[in-house]
């Protein structure tokens, strides 16, 4: 029997491949999110001469023999790594950029990837890096205005305005640069599918083709991918798996300075930011994030408190609004931003309970200043202490910080790494922190601030508003 196409039908929500045609995708649940696409015949052994060759070879077919070192045999230190100069990039990828891998930049549409790579590619032209920038979405002119903006050696960074991968990769092995931009992953296709560029197959065709070229080349890979609604990257999950590392560009459309964060890093850990301040000129890396976070701070206003969370390996001072104001008709509103909204109906459940402060009249609105997600549970305290400040209306002191876990019994829990973030309040000129009595470190941890140890929210509530 020779073996014949066949067709598979794949989710372009979560990838998964079927072998029918339906209208809901039984692995994810999406919905008309099938897509026939026409798979590459698998030159599988038939059964027959399987059995007259017999097991193992027959399964080798079409294979050689490779070397089998022992790994104390394996030769080459850890390898070179690029810097870019960009210091928060660099620092985000784990020290700059490592040859011959594959690095996938996420983020929304225009909140400043192509303008980041640019500046990456800028820069590595100039430290003697030929690189080559192959976008799908911009014509060469377009980006050559926005060269003229960001300056340095971007005009020499050489362009290609390209959307078929087969050109885009023969056009790269003929220039041979050191590193390679594709911009975006979503405009490429393969003559070899069928499916409209962006659309799973084609993503992930078009990637894995990128990867075994950055491998075979060393040549690294810097591909764009847009963020869908719901968050991942549109072709999605699968691409992560493909390549070395992924990072994320985000940041709140309406402000100017953006975050980038490593999700997956084969070559440096993972959940470390960069900041950036947005500029005429492209992106400038801010070197102290708690500046630019507290930077716009107002003097006494009631709902404001300061956290110290950990991002990555860096503490960074965050502010939390919370405003408790009357509700209107019908059912009070809970907006947060930048924080769990479940979390913090419990938080003011746990308020309401332990410490005697009814929400249950008033619309509550909880804002994390600066764009900034707070996903560690050691920013319960200043939430708990912003919410109770706005509906005491009394302002809690400036220089003063709040690390601690808020549990459902109103008592406050120890968090991780406590010294470093006291090391960054006292480096912001943070004179008190409010944290879990039994998490006061031994020893002072920042210099000159002052530590108070509080046991429940309403200890807290007695301390700060009494
Ligand atoms: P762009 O890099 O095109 O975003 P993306 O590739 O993610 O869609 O940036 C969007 C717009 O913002 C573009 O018009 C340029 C402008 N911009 C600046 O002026 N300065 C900056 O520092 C950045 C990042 C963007
Ligand atoms: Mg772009």
């Amino acid at each position: 029997m020779s073996p014949k196409a066949r067709s598979v039908y794949r989710c372009q929500e979560c990838g998964a491949e079927h072998t029918k045609w339906a209208g809901r995708c039984d692995t994810c649940g999406a919905w008309n999110s099938l897509v026939e696409e026409a798979a590459a015949a698998r030159p599988a052994a038939s059964s027959k001469s399987a059995r007259r060759i017999g097991g193992a070879t027959s399964m080798a077919e079409g294979g050689s023999v490779a070397a089998t070192p022992r790994l104390r045999e394996v030769s080459g230190s850890e390898r070179e790594r690029w810097k870019t100069g960009l210091d928060e990039f660099d620092f985000v990828l784990g020290g700059g950029i490592v040859p011959g891998s594959m690095i996938l930049v996420g983020g929304e549409p225009g909140i400043g990837k192509s303008t980041l790579l640019l500046q990456v590619a800028a820069r590595l032209e100039s430290a003697g890096h030929a690189t080559l920038y192959a976008s799908g979405e911009e014509s060469a002119l377009q980006v050559k205005l926005r060269a003229g903006r960001i300056g340095g050696g971007a005009m020499e960074v050489q362009s290609l305005s390209e959307t078929m991968l087969e050109t885009v990769l023969a056009t790269a092995a003929s220039v041979a640069p050191r590193v390679l931009i594709v911009d975006s992953i979503q405009t490429l296709f393969t003559a070899d599918l069928e499916g409209a560029p962006g659309n799973v197959g084609q993503v992930r065709e078009c990637a894995a083709r990128l990867m075994r070229f950055a491998k075979e080349t060393g040549t690294t890979v810097f591909v764009v991918g847009h963020v869908t609604k719901g968050g991942g990257i549109a072709g999605p999950k699968t691409l992560e798996h493909i390549v070395d590392t992924v990072l994320y560009f985000e940041g709140d459309a309406t402000l100017d300075h953006r975050l980038l964060r490593a999700t997956k890093n084969r070559f440096g850990s993972v959940d470390e930011i960069g900041v950036f301040r947005m500029s005429e000129e492209g992106l400038e890396p801010v070197g102290n994030p708690s500046e630019l976070f507290m930077g716009d701070r107002m003097g006494d206003a009631s709902g404001s408190a300061v956290t110290a969370l950990l991002e990555g390996s860096r503490p960074v001072l965050i502010e939390v609004q919370a405003l408790a104001a009357k509700a209107g008709f019908g059912t009070p509103q809970r907006v947060a931003t930048g924080y769990d909204s479940r979390r913090l109906a419990l938080l003011l459940a746990v308020l309401d309970k332990r410490a005697g402060l009814s929400f249950s009249a008033l619309d509550v609105f909880l804002n994390v200043v600066g764009g900034v997600r707070l996903q560690e549970p050691a920013g319960d305290l200043a939430v708990a202490a912003a919410l109770a400040s706005s509906i005491y209306d009394r302002a809690i002191p400036r220089d003063a910080v709040f690390v601690g876990e808020v549990g459902l019994g109103g008592e406050i829990r120890p968090v991780s790494q406590v010294e470093r973030r006291i090391a960054e309040a006292s480096n912001m000129g943070m004179t008190t922190v409010y944290l879990s009595e039994r998490g006061v470190p031994k020893r002072g941890a920042g210099r000159g601030v002052k530590m108070v140890g509080v046991r429940t929210i309403s200890d807290l509530f007695q301390k700060l508003f009494t």
